[in-house]
C-alpha cells in the first residue's frame, strides 16, 4: 500500500511516497530556513505563503523520485496540527483538493504521532513496547506505545520545549536561527568541565519524568549578565550576545548544551528503567534528535538500562526534522485502525487524536 505523506506545519515543506508505512520511496523536503533568517525565527505568514508556492513542486518530484505517478497512490496523510494555522491549512487544503480530485482516501495526522512514527522507518528491528523521547522546537514528551500501539504519555515538559531553549540561548548568544544546530557546533571540542568552570549552569531537577528547560534558561540569562557586569559594569541586552567574544560563547554554549542533554537523558535514563510494561525498544526522535552531544548520551543512556546499544533507535538527520516520509507512516497505522478522519486544522492538537 503506497502513502503519500505531506507536511506543512513549520518551516519545512515536505512531500514522500511510503510503501507500507515502513520503506520510503521517496522523501523531498524544501526547507525555508534561509526565508525565515534574517528574522531570526519563523515569520508564520511568510511560512504559509511559501508552502502555498513550493507544494505542486516538492509533491511531483516526491512522486518523481518514487517512480510512481498519483495513479499508484492509495492514500494520502496530512498534518494536520500542532502547528502554525496558516501553515497547516496550506497542506491540508492542497491534499483534500488532491484527494477530491483522484477520489482517493485520505487521513488528518498529528504531527506528534508523525515524530514517533519516524522509529519505525529504515528501523526494522523496532519491538513493541516502545519508549519514545520526542525533542523538537515545539514538543519535549515521552510516551511509551504498548503492544496494541496505544500511547501512554509518561512526561512533558512543564515550560519550553528543548529546541526551543537551544534557540532562545543562542538568541541570547548573538548565534543564529535556528539556534540548536549552531550551539551543537560551536560547543563541538568545548571541554564540559572548561565549560562549566567559565559558565556554571546548576543541574536540572524535576520530579518524576516530565522537564523543565526555564530555569536554565533564566541561569544562561544571569550568566550572560555578570559576565557583562564584569565586562562593561551595565546589563547585557538581549540579543547583545553579538557582542560577545567567540571563545566564551563557545564556552557558554557548551555548558547550557550539558546541561539541557544531561536532563534529557536524565528523563529518558529513568523513564526506561521504570516503564511499565518494559519497553523492549527505545527511540529518540524530533529535531533536538539531530544533537550530536544528545545522541551519545542517549546512546550511552540505553546500553546502561537494556544492557545492549542496538535496543535504540536513532533516526537519520532528515528523519529527526520535520518531514512527510514520517507522516506517511503515521498516516498508514492511523488508517489501519479506521482513524484519522477528521481533517480539522488544529493548531494545538495533541497525540493520536482522530
Ligand atoms: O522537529 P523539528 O524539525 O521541528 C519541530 O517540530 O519543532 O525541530 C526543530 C528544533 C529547533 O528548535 C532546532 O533548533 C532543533 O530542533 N535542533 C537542534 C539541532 N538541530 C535541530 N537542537 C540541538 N542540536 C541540534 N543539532
Ligand atoms: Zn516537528
Amino acid at each position: 500500500m503506497l502513502t503519500l505523506g505531506i507536511e506543512t506545519s513549520c518551516d519545512e515543506t515536505s512531500a514522500a511516497v511510503v510503501e507500507d508505512g515502513r520503506e520510503i520511496l521517496s522523501n523531498v523536503v524544501s526547507s525555508q530556513v534561509a526565508l525565515h533568517r534574517d528574522f531570526g525565527g519563523v515569520v508564520p505568514e511568510l511560512a504559509a505563503r511559501s508552502h502555498v508556492e513550493r507544494l505542486p513542486a516538492v509533491v511531483d518530484a516526491a512522486l518523481e523520485t518514487a517512480g510512481r505517478g498519483l495513479d499508484r497512490i492509495d492514500l494520502i496523510a496530512v498534518t494536520r496540527g500542532p502547528g502554525l494555522v496558516g501553515a497547516l491549512l496550506a497542506g491540508v487544503g492542497f491534499a483534500r483538493a488532491l484527494a477530491w480530485e483522484r477520489g482517493l482516501p485520505i487521513v488528518g495526522v498529528s504531527h506528534l504521532d508523525g515524530h514517533l512514527h519516524s522509529a519505525f522507518l529504515e528501523s526494522p528491528g523496532v519491538r513493541l513496547p516502545l519508549l519514545v523521547l520526542i525533542a523538537s522546537g515545539g514538543h519535549t514528551e515521552l510516551v511509551l506505545m504498548d503492544d496494541n500501539g496505544e500511547y501512554r504519555l509518561l512526561g512533558r515538559t512543564l515550560d519550553d520545549a528543548a529546541g526551543e531553549a537551544f534557540d532562545k540561548v543562542a538568541r541570547m548568544l548573538g548565534l543564529g536561527y535556528p539556534g540548536g544546530p549552531e550551539i551543537d557546533r560551536v560547543a563541538a571540542g568545548v571541554s564540559v568541565i572548561d565549560a562549566q568552570k567559565a559558565f556554571p549552569l546548576p543541574r536540572i531537577h524535576v520530579d518524576g519524568l516530565d522537564f523543565s528547560f526555564s530555569g536554565l534558561k533564566t541561569a544562561v540569562r544571569y550568566g550572560l549578565d555578570r559576565a557583562a557586569g564584569r565586562r562593561a559594569g551595565q546589563r547585557l541586552d538581549p540579543g547583545a550576545g553579538a557582542m560577545l567574544d567567540p571563545g566564551f560563547v563557545a564556552l557558554a554554549a557548551a555548558s547550557f548544551q550539558h546541561r539541557a542533554v544531561e536532563h534529557l537523558r536524565d528523563q529518558f535514563q529513568a523513564a526506561a528503567a521504570t516503564a511499565v510494561p518494559a519497553a523492549r525498544t527505545l527511540a529518540l526522535v524530533g529535531g533536538v534528535a539531530m544533537n550530536s552531544s544528545l545522541r551519545a548520551a542517549v546512546a550511552a543512556a540505553a546500553e546502561r538500562v537494556m544492557g545492549r546499544r542496538d535496543a535504540l533507535v536513532l533516526p537519520g538527520p532528515t528523519l529527526c526534522t520535520d518531514n512527510a516520509a514520517m507522516i506517511a507512516a503515521a498516516g498508514h497505522a492511523l488508517h489501519a485502525r479506521g482513524g484519522g478522519r477528521s481533517l480539522a486544522v488544529d493548531p494545538s492538537l495533541r497525540w493520536g487524536a482522530t
